[in-house]
């Protein structure tokens, strides 16, 4: 790839765009309320890099530092409009009141745009989410005849409100642990998988296979399987579609993602790093299944050995142990507390300890990546990129990436890498950050 994108055409975004989310529980409705409440004046949208990041271009004395939405045709929040699926008939408004996330009084003031979100009937089989079950759920036989109800769904969605462009986000319950089978691997099989009900197909993939087939984004925002298989990516870039994922990189991954760049960046040993949590929500209820956990654990636990790299640094990585553990207690809700105990060691190997104690409050910290990811897909998609984004790792705890290429979890590179994606997207010179020249 040059360094400098020729040719540079995004096009513009025409008309409104759709967001289609599956499950409209926590996330999801914080997400919807907080767009509403932003869009009325009534709060700013901390912590979403489209609406309050900047980018700087060209060299330091150019003093070119535009926001992001300044520099990029990003689609405007009041042009977005919101359909979801859960197993529940509540509506936003009565789904974000049960969620408990945001204050009566906020809610209040959104009562009126959320009360018209009603989620469609789910796709949905308590197999693959063990601690749940709901009444509004489709009734066809075969995954296929489920899929085709998705995609009515949708098109009826697209016809309804007028719309040629729509971006879809799981933002549903984490699936039990399933790994790539035969079944996952070509678009061919996939199919037949459908047809034939296979066991391996979870009903994330089939609400993927649904929007990639009718040409639709999809960002994976739990620890699923879901479109980390050949078929569907195969399907991806047959339709041209841009995919991300997975599992929004929000409290303690965050963290783990913040601090252990910095102890490699300074060569400080790492003998252990124990994390633990408390967590009240239904997310936390779901996670108390030691299915679900499996697949969130899975994605938790990788972090730190691809950060910290144990095969080219033996002496300081090469022998840590890492604990993640995540424990359900409803008095606590949808905030979070989690505790970091992390052992390093320095000069002369002495050791020291790191506590870090974070008092997060989940759905906040995850909205913002749901609103950014919207808007960043559906870019992606006008730019005409197809296929896995890894330039928005960034915000995922487990990075999707090409076959045979480790994940890269360190939130520094990430964001090197996403705004220099957006730079070559805009034809602007990368920054390298060598800097030579000014002192030429
Ligand atoms: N909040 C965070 O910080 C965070 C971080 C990383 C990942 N996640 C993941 O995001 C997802 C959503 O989190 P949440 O806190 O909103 O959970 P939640 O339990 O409040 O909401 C999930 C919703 O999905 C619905 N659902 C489950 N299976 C479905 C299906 N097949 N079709 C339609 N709806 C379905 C459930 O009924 C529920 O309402 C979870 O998988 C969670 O693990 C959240």
């Amino acid at each position: 790839m040059p360094l400098v994108r020729k040719n540079a055409a995004i096009q513009e975004p025409e008309g409104k765009l759709g967001v289609l989310l599956v499950g409209l529980g926590a996330v999801s409705t914080t997400f919807i309320a907080g767009v509403e409440a932003i869009k009325k004046g009534r709060a700013e949208p901390i912590g979403s890099l489209t609406q309050m990041g900047t980018i700087r271009l060209g060299k330091r004395t150019e003093h070119r530092s535009p926001r992001l939405k300044d520099f990029l045709p990003f689609t405007e929040l009041k042009d977005l409009v919101f359909g979801a699926w859960d197993i529940f008939p509540d509506n936003a408004y009565q789904a974000a009141a049960k969620a408990g996330v945001l204050e009566p009084a906020l809610l209040e003031e959104v009562r009126e745009p959320l009360e018209r979100i009603t989620p469609w009937k789910a796709a949905f089989d308590q197999f693959y989410v063990k601690r749940l079950s709901g009444p509004h759920v489709k009734t066809g036989k075969t995954k296929w005849s489920l899929a085709k109800e998705i995609m009515h769904d949708i098109t009826a969605f697209k016809g309804e409100h007028g719309l040629k462009r729509c971006v879809m986000i799981w933002c549903g319950s984490t699936e039990i642990f399933l790994q790539e089978k035969p079944v996952h691997k070509a678009l061919a099989s996939f199919e037949r998988g459908l047809k034939e009900n296979d066991i391996d197909i979870s009903p994330s993939q089939i609400y993927a296979y649904a929007a990639l087939s009718l040409g639709i984004p999809f960002a994976n925002g739990a620890p699923n399987l879901t479109v980390d298989i050949g078929a569907l990516q195969e399907l991806a870039r047959k339709k041209r579609v841009p995919i991300a994922g997975k599992d929004f990189k929000t409290g303690q991954t965050l963290m783990k993602t913040i601090v252990a760049p910095g102890l490699k960046a300074r060569v400080l040993g790492l003998s252990g790093w124990f994390s633990t949590n408390i967590l009240g929500n239904r997310d936390g209820e779901v996670l108390d299944d030691p299915e679900s956990f499996k697949t969130k654990e899975e994605s938790k636990l990788s972090v730190l050995e691809y950060i910290l790299q144990p095969g080219i640094y033996p002496t300081l990585y090469g022998r840590f142990t890492h604990k993640v553990d995540i424990h359900y207690y409803p008095p606590r809700g949808d905030n979070k507390e989690g505790w970091d105990n992390i052992d390093i060691f320095g000069w002369l190997g002495y050791p020291m300890q790191i506590k870090i104690n974070f008092l997060c409050r989940d759905s906040i910290l995850a909205a913002p990546i749901v609103l950014d990811l919207v808007l960043f897909l559906d870019l992606a998609q006008r730019a005409g990129m197809r296929g896995v984004q890894e330039w928005l790792s960034f915000y995922f705890k487990s990075p999707m990436t090409a076959p045979n290429l480790y994940p890269e979890h360190d939130l520094f590179i990430q964001l090197t890498k996403l705004k220099n994606t957006l730079r070559y997207l805009r034809g602007e010179d990368l920054i390298t950050h060598l800097g030579v020249e000014y002192y030429d």
